[in-house]
């Protein structure tokens, strides 16, 4: 939510910045600026209300020969609408200094009002203005933009990742983070800052994850960390996993269709590595029944014990990655025999929740920085919970203060709605689930070979889901005008069913609500009229053929009482035949594993609604991607 990059060396300073912004405008896109010291010594700002394009139109409208130092932010709105006014950056000290912040500064009446008795006019209505202002005042004060930046950041409350400049520091970019992301990336005679590595991967894959509130300075031959005192901290450098051309859309029409399309491998590389013993295939999967089995070292360091000391697990996430925890909670409790909660991260630490060192506390982000999540950890490790993180982004906040991370290797996911992290998170929760089932001897030598032999077939099986774009393609056109989806699923149908709603609310702006299928007739099932279409995911009939029953008697209620139902079904079940209006099947796979491939037309279906309405896919309205504000 914001992202800002930060650049300091001898190449094209605006260039640098409109590309790292470009890759991090999935971040927050109300509004955009840059700040950059000009070739004269002068401080050239450029900023924009809208998407990244409005500013970049702006700068080729109005160059600025920068210097080689500059800062850059693309906004999710908090304080004050998104303005030309209140994009970033912010001035303060009369023009001379530049300020981008991530986060919410909690106590800026008091500092707004500090500032002004002090003579400084205010312009936007930021929360950022007020700290540019408060900084102004301290270089003029102590006469040194770094002393100024640590006396400014000590006094701020809330939340934030503030990046600031002054004329008379050219070649420093200055940087502070307190619950907010911080990335610095390590070039040769350059370095740059940013939300995340997205922001400078195209120039170095060299980084540092920047600590809970340290200051990090950058000119282009160094980087020094210090904490908010001034005192150096140690820091370690990372390899970026990943380069710039996975963050590009390469001949894609939107990110969210490319990465609907790469789930299968983000799945073969989340578990590769994750299976061994066997006969490996080579392909990071096993031949179960050579012996194969689960072991994910980050959890072995654990230690045994204390996996097994386990008396109750509780998920944590928010959206998405809920469902994803949700449908993991079913695998978990079943493989490892251990009670398993979900709970919204938000909602999780404001019911004084009963955790000990017994409790596990699982949290589920695919950025790693989602703020209601990672106050959610620390609120779980300050009372002694274990605390194991399932993330997507290397060294992000939430796996760093985790005391264990088991991370998903699904490649940088771009568009705002998540696809390929929402599977490959299922996929690491089963996996977690059964490195615990074997360790606390709770699962049996045959489930285990069943579920290492579906996690074997899952790509192909993903793949063939892919194939029925075609088909949905076709659904979603004839259904542009559609005003109401349902979605109905049982078991781990039920959250699947819900993420196809949130899919389809979040980016066709269509109201849509998932339920479990056997609640229908406790009130829903009012819902239903003539036409009204409902997606049902269909249990395979050999797999589960309880479930499987139970869910066709439901599609006949809801069919008797005029819905359009689009049933989701294993290949060769022909008992709902007579039933649905569209049939979508897909390839046979273990139970608890269906959601993994039912997941995937419902996600084309969401996209292509959204494009039939001419809407943004990549980029739906009012949301952001990492959300890193309460
Ligand atoms: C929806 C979506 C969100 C996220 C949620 C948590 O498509 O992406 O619901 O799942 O904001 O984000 P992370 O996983 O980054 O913690």
């Amino acid at each position: 939510m914001c992202g800002i990059v930060g650049y300091v060396g001898p190449n094209d300073t605006v260039d640098a910045l409109l590309g790292g912004l470009r890759r991090l405008e999935y971040r927050g896109y109300d509004s955009a600026g840059i700040a950059v010291l000009d070739e004269r010594g002068g401080l050239a700002v450029r900023k924009r209300a809208g998407k990244l394009a409005r500013l970049i139109e702006l700068v080729e409208a109005s160059p600025v020969a920068a210097g080689g130092t500059g800062i850059g932010h693309t906004r999710w709105a908090t304080h004050g609408g998104p303005t030309d006014e209140n994009a970033h950056p912010h001035l303060g000290d009369g023009g001379k200094l530049a300020v981008i912040h991530n986060g919410i500064i909690e106590n800026f009446a008091e500092l707004r009002a500090e500032v002004e008795a002090g003579g400084v006019e205010l312009i936007s209505e930021t929360d950022t203005e007020v700290v540019a202002a408060l900084l102004g005042l301290e270089v003029a004060r102590l006469g040194d933009l770094e002393r100024a930046f640590r006396a400014v950041v000590v006094r701020l409350h809330g939340t934030f990742t503030l990046l600031a400049l002054h004329r008379d520091a050219p070649g420093t970019v200055v940087a502070a983070r307190h619950n907010s992301p911080l990335v610095v990336g390590l070039g040769d005679g350059e370095n740059f800052l940013g939300s995340d590595v997205a922001a400078f991967v195209a120039h170095t894959r060299r980084a540092v994850a920047v600590d809970e509130d340290n200051i990090a300075v950058i000119t282009p031959d160094e980087v020094r960390i210090t904490d908010f005192s001034g005192d150096p901290v140690e820091f370690a450098e990372f390899e970026v996993a990943w380069n710039a051309d996975a963050a590009e859309k390469g001949g894609w029409p939107s990110f969210m269709a490319k990465e609907i399309t790469e789930q299968p491998e983000a799945i073969a590389n989340t578990v590769r590595g994750r299976i061994v013993g066997g006969t490996a295939d080579g392909d990071g999967a096993a031949d179960a029944a050579g012996g194969a089995r689960v072991e994910i070292p980050e959890l072995t360091e654990l230690g045994d014990d204390t996996l097994r000391n386990i008396d109750r697990i509780v998920i944590i996430a928010c959206g998405t990655a809920s469902y994803a925890g949700q449908i993991g909670a079913y695998a978990i409790e079943q493989w490892a025999r251990v009670p398993v909660e979900v709970q919204l991260s938000h909602e999780f630490r404001y019911r004084d929740p009963v955790l000990d060192e017994r409790t596990a506390v699982i949290s589920v982000s695919q950025s790693g920085e989602t703020m209601d999540t990672l106050m959610a950890v620390k609120y779980a490790k300050d009372r002694g919970a274990l605390s194991v993180s399932v993330c997507n982004t290397q060294s992000a906040t939430i796996p760093r203060e985790s005391d264990a991370a088991v991370y998903t290797h699904a490649g940088p996911e771009v568009a705002v709605a998540s696809t390929k992290a929402f599977t490959a998170q299922i996929a690491a929760l089963y996996l977690i689930g059964l490195h615990l089932g074997r360790v606390r001897g709770t699962l049996s030598d045959a489930d285990a070979a069943a579920a290492i032999r579906a996690f074997d077939a899952l790509p192909s099986a993903m793949a063939e889901a892919v194939e029925t774009h075609e088909q949905i393609a076709q659904l979603a056109h004839w259904m542009a005008d559609t005003r109401s989806v349902l979605f109905l699923g049982r078991h781990v149908g039920y959250p699947a069913a819900l993420e196809g709603a949130l899919k389809l609310k979040e980016i066709a702006y269509i109201h849509a609500e998932g339920f479990a299928a056997g609640e229908l007739k406790h009130g829903p099932i009012a819902l239903i009229d003539h036409g009204q279409p409902v997606f049902v995911l269909v249990p395979s009939p050999r797999k589960a053929p309880v479930m499987h029953s139970k869910v066709v008697s439901n599609i006949q209620e809801i069919r008797a009482r005029g819905a359009r139902v689009i049933a989701i079904v294993e290949k060769g079940d022909t008992a709902v035949l007579p039933y649905a209006d569209d049939v979508i099947r897909l390839p046979l796979t273990d139970a608890l594993f269906e959601p993994l491939v039912q997941v995937v037309p419902l996600q084309w279906f969401a996209l292509e609604l959204s494009t039939a309405k001419g809407l943004d896919v990549d980029q739906p309205r009012n949301l952001a991607k990492s959300v890193t504000v309460e």
